[in-house]
């Protein structure tokens, strides 16, 4: 049996964990929403009609951020309809997923829910159908305390403090065809530095995120990334990627490997994004805003204009397997691989969409199999990121020829001492695993968690919402700095190692 070997070292730092990279996406769509984190009448709900028992499981999740509306929701959205007294808010017909949108829920119940949940919230302009006025103005009512008109329609809609929001998405996804409003990218440039221009007058402590490719495979990708930059540099922040991978779409291997994609993605995008840099002649370097990416079974999507016009229809409900939950646990290892410079992330969608949590309506809520590398990813990396040297039996791949099977990264968290690794097998055999800490003298062996199945295909279910969860091992003791575990096949690993205790 081929082994792989990790070697870690406290001098091979990447950068800080940005808490912000374990975010999450709340989009106005199927079940997201409606009978997702909102239901009025549920056992559960609280008196504004959040249910608590989906609150108590993001907290769990341990989502640090939160982006709103859309999506592509946002590219037809009217954020003034959500806001104001409930009776008088109009019924409209969503374009981007012909949806009817009640609009019960808007702005200021986000906000409200976002602060039961301990989250940031990141919101989105909509630059589709509307542009720099209503953008600036939708910075005016969140963020000034009073004094202009749209800082005192929100008093008079009750809430007296500003909300203080930092973090803004200009559009989404405005180089996709399917985008109501898409654009060219110096179109999409020209209005989104305008854009950021005006909001940042209203409040020049916000942060903006242009918006990237929709995927890696766009015929524009990258030539789109540098004319937007060339057009918003100063203006912006962060430039966004999304990255969906699709498990039926691809052979087996390569999905399994998927975050061999996404580590070329945003390879290409920070070189393209660098490259701008340069023939400006700035200084300042542009972070990326990975802002929706998970699995998804999109070759089973109806495109909205092959269904009827429904109010909160189950949309995109993925079911997710074993398999699916180790690639999410590795593409967040890639993302703390790139930590210097990913330093947003929202997985898509947090509730019902594509998501780790499921609800029945009326009914309860739990726990795919998604959930739980994201929670202990989000719970044990703290601190600074760490490259480990992976030395591992390879495997081949339709799509990227030979990978190696074990994919892994580290924290340290200086504060408390403790590193944590995170490791993958993607592959279909065992591989005995020997990590060497020798440059970590006097760490103990703390918590092996291991999420592996005999079958990786089983998910969880409405019916047996613990079938798939993580595991406790016993952990091997360290031995002149090293340990050997064995990782089963497709699985999914956090191992943390505390220090010693002072006699
Ligand atoms: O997350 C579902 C959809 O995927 C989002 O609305 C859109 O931005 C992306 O194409």
């Amino acid at each position: 049996m081929d082994k792989a070997r990790l070697t870690l070292d406290p001098a091979f730092a990447i950068g800080a964990v940005d808490r912000r990279l374990f975010g999450s996406f709340v989009e106005h769509m199927g079940r997201c929403v409606y009978t997702g984190i909102f239901e009025p009448g549920h056992p559960a709900a609280d008196t504004d009609g959040l249910r608590t028992d989906v609150l108590e499981l993001v907290r769990e999740l341990g989502v640090t951020l939160v982006r709103y509306p859309g999506g592509n929701f946002v590219s037809n959205y009217r954020w003034e309809d959500g806001v104001g007294p409930v009776g008088d808010r109009p019924r409209r017909l969503d374009l981007a997923w012909r949806s009817l949108e009640s609009n019960a829920f808007g702005l200021n119940e986000f906000m409200r829910w976002a602060e039961l949940a301990g989250v940031e919230p990141m919101m989105a302009v909509n630059l589709g159908t509307r542009g720099i006025v209503e953008a600036a103005e939708l910075v005016e009512y969140c963020n000034l305390p009073d004094g202009t008109a749209a800082a005192d329609l929100r008093r008079k809609h009750g809430v007296a403090r500003p909300h203080d929001i930092r973090l803004w998405c200009l559009g989404n996804e405005m180089d996709g065809p399917w985008q109501i409003g898409s654009m060219t990218a110096l179109e999409y440039g020209r209005l989104a530095a305008r854009a950021g221009h005006a909001m940042k007058r209203v409040d020049p402590t916000i942060q903006l995120v242009a918006c990237g490719s929709s995927k890696a495979d766009m015929p524009t990708f990258a030539g789109w990334e540098a004319t937007v930059l060339e057009q918003t540099y100063d203006h912006v922040d962060y430039l966004s990627l999304h990255s969906y991978y699709d498990p039926e779409s691809q052979d087996e291997a390569s999905f399994r490997a998927a975050a061999v994609n996404l580590d070329g993605f945003i390879d290409d995008i920070v070189a393209t994004a660098d490259h701008v840099r340069a023939k400006l002649r700035r200084q300042k370097r542009i972070n990326l805003a990975l802002d929706e990416w998970n699995v998804w079974y999109q070759s089973r999507f109806t495109e909205p204009e092959d269904r009827p016009i429904e109010d909160t229809p189950a949309l995109i409900e993925d079911d997710y397997t074993a398999t699916d939950a180790m690639v999410v646990g590795n593409l967040l290892i890639s993302m703390l691989r790139h930590a210097d410079r990913v330093t947003v992330g929202a997985q898509a969608q947090l509730v019902n969409i594509i998501a780790p949590i499921r609800t029945t309506p009326g009914g309860p809520a739990w726990r795919q199999t998604i959930f739980h590398p994201f929670a202990h990813t989000a719970r044990l990396a703290h601190g600074t990121v760490l490259r480990v040297a992976v030395q591992s039996p390879t495997m081949p791949t339709g799509r990227y020829g030979e990978v190696p099977v074990v994919d892994a990264v580290a924290t340290l968290d200086e504060r408390t001492g403790r590193l944590a690794v995170f490791a993958v097998n993607r592959g279909t055999e065992a591989v005995p695993l020997d990590l060497d800490l020798r440059a970590f003298p006097g760490l103990r062996p703390g918590q092996w968690i291991r999420l592996a199945e005999d079958d990786p295909s089983i998910g969880n279910t409405a019916a047996a919402p613990d079938r798939v969860r993580p595991r406790t091992e016993e952990m091997p003791a360290l031995d002149g700095g090293r340990a050997t575990v064995l990782l089963p096949p497709v699985s999914w690993h956090a191992l943390s190692f505390t220090p010693e205790e002072k006699p």
